[in-house]
């Protein structure tokens, strides 16, 4: 299937993450110009690396998603290089486990600070330039952590990703009206570094929850976030797309 992504150009934050680098080699594989975006300086670079070697155009940028002014100056970087940003995936995260009594408030802060507050600011400076232009698709990261019961993830996990699951659609809501769609995918546990810095007693309970019987691979979120991302899902926004391996159904 054509995804009518090719020439366009997307900006990924946690670019040097699992997800985040398999969605670049993925989006220059279909021809994208690829703006890859992580707190992570040097891994980001190799995400850049990896993308240029496969033939693909690529910028490396450092940002740190709760600092405002780090993610305009990001954002406007890439806009000097390649004109326009198109498409944008917010895939910086951390994930932490726990009960309450373990979420001290400065912990809470922070993972709330990364997920949701990066990725409102991240929206905030991207929106503007894509309802001028009257076209544009935001992809988020949620999780099924924030759609359903969670007895692993900490609370602050859980309602940062519910958070991002509400401001999503009211993005969305607020959007669609000038072209622009912003989208989720809310996945199960993946096979990243995530997941692999579990405790490894906490691996087989983790893959017992899901009936395909493993893990899922960031090709496979990536594969979910580039069909939301493209012309093909014209007709989706406001949506979080479960991909889970069928461990949480509605
Ligand atoms: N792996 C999973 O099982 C899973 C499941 C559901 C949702 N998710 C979500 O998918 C996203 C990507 O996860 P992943 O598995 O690739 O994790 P990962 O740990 O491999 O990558 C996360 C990236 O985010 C970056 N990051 C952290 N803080 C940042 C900041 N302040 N500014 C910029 N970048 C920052 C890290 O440097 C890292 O490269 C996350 O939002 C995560 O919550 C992952």
């Amino acid at each position: 299937m054509d995804l009518g992504i090719t020439g366009k150009t997307a900006f990924i934050t946690g670019a040097a993450g699992g997800i985040g680098r398999e969605l670049a080699r993925l989006f220059a594989e279909e021809g994208m110009r690829v703006v890859a975006a992580d707190l992570d300086q040097a891994r980001t670079g190799e995400t850049a690396t990896l993308v240029q070697q496969s033939g693909g155009d690529a910028l490396s940028l450092r940002i740190d998603v709760t600092d405002e002014a780090s993610v305009q100056s990001a954002v406007s970087a890439a806009t000097e290089r390649f004109g326009a940003v198109d498409v944008v995936v917010n895939a910086a995260g951390i994930y932490r486990i726990g009960q309450l009594a373990d979420v001290p408030p400065d912990a809470w802060d922070q993972l709330m600070d990364i997920n949701l507050r990066g990725t409102y600011l991240v929206c905030r400076a991207v929106l503007p330039a894509m309802l001028e232009r009257g076209r544009g698709s935001i992809v988020n990261l949620a999780s099924i952590s924030g759609r359903t019961k969670s007895t692993l993830a900490s609370p602050s996990y859980v309602a940062s990703k519910s958070g991002v699951i509400g401001l999503t659609m009211a993005l969305a809501s607020q959007s669609a009206a000038r072209g622009v769609r912003v989208n989720a995918v809310a996945p199960g546990p993946v096979d990243t570094d995530m997941i692999r810095g579990l405790p490894s007693e906490l691996q087989p309970g983790l893959i017992s929850t899901i009936p395909l019987g493993r893990l899922g691979t960031p090709r496979e979120v990536a594969n979910a976030i580039a069909f939301l991302a493209s012309d093909v899902a014209a007709f989706i926004t406001g949506e979080t797309l479960n991909i889970n391996g069928g461990a949480f159904m509605v």
